[in-house]
């Protein structure tokens, strides 16, 4: 761990004043950046002004993302059908607060409050508000379990998936940070440079969004100077 954050701290040092200026400030914005968890959570009213459906397998009402995110998955399903042959899908995309307690409520139902937390995020605390997450499987088999990370299409995702903009959030070692379990299905948007920048340290995203405040507020110190 502390070997990633000193690269982390490297890398960040290496870019150059403007550069960290300008990515500090993203993580303070929000934007692709926005940190939503079960300790931070978004309005019951936020809803994304932007939100598309993208043009891709699966596409529908179900799978709007904004703008961005919904561009730069069309380019990844593309790139997984040229250069592979694989046929990836969108299976959930932006929900609403209303939607995501209506969700998380059935799964507390079916098995239990402390075991539906670490698979489904209470309503205000998904990804999937921010209208930044997708949920995909593949075309042949479009239900979401960790069998997907095992598939060749899983596996190109999780090995790609950056490239384009995305990272896998929920990854096995991380539960204990992210409070939830693998889910290699899910995808959230942060863009190319952040993306690339995490699959690279492979660390979490909280870890990640932390340094870059750290960064944020030593850089405040020193302008205070
Ligand atoms: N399954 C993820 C954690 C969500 O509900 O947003
Ligand atoms: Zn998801």
């Amino acid at each position: 761990m502390i070997a990633k954050l000193l690269s982390l701290l490297l890398t960040l040092l290496s870019l150059g004043q403007a550069a960290v200026d300008s990515y500090v400030s993203e993580a303070s914005l929000g934007g692709n950046l926005f940190l939503v968890n079960r300790d931070y959570a978004i309005t019951a009213d936020y809803v994304p002004n932007d939100l598309v459906k993208p043009n891709v397998l699966g596409g529908s009402e179900s799978t709007m993302l904004r703008a961005e995110a919904a561009a730069a998955l069309e380019e990844m399903f593309t790139a997984a059908k040229e250069e592979e042959g694989y046929l990836v899908v969108a299976v959930s995309g932006y929900r609403s607060y209303g939607k995501q307690a209506a969700i998380h409520s059935q799964k507390v139902r079916s098995v239990g409050k402390k075991e539906a937390l670490r698979v489904s995020a209470p309503a205000g605390c998904s990804e999937h508000q921010l209208g930044l997450a997708m949920d995909v499987g593949r075309k042949r088999n479009t239900s979401l379990n960790k069998s997907f990370g095992d598939s060749p299409e899983g596996q190109w995702v999780a090995e790609n998936a950056h490239r384009f903009g995305f990272i896998i959030r929920y990854k096995a070692e991380w539960e204990e940070v992210t409070g939830y379990m693998y889910e290699p299905w899910h995808l959230r948007y942060v863009g190319k440079e952040h993306a690339a920048r995490i699959y690279e340290l492979d660390i979490p995203f909280e870890y990640y969004v932390a340094q870059l405040r750290a960064a944020q507020a030593a850089l405040a110190g020193k302008g205070a100077e």
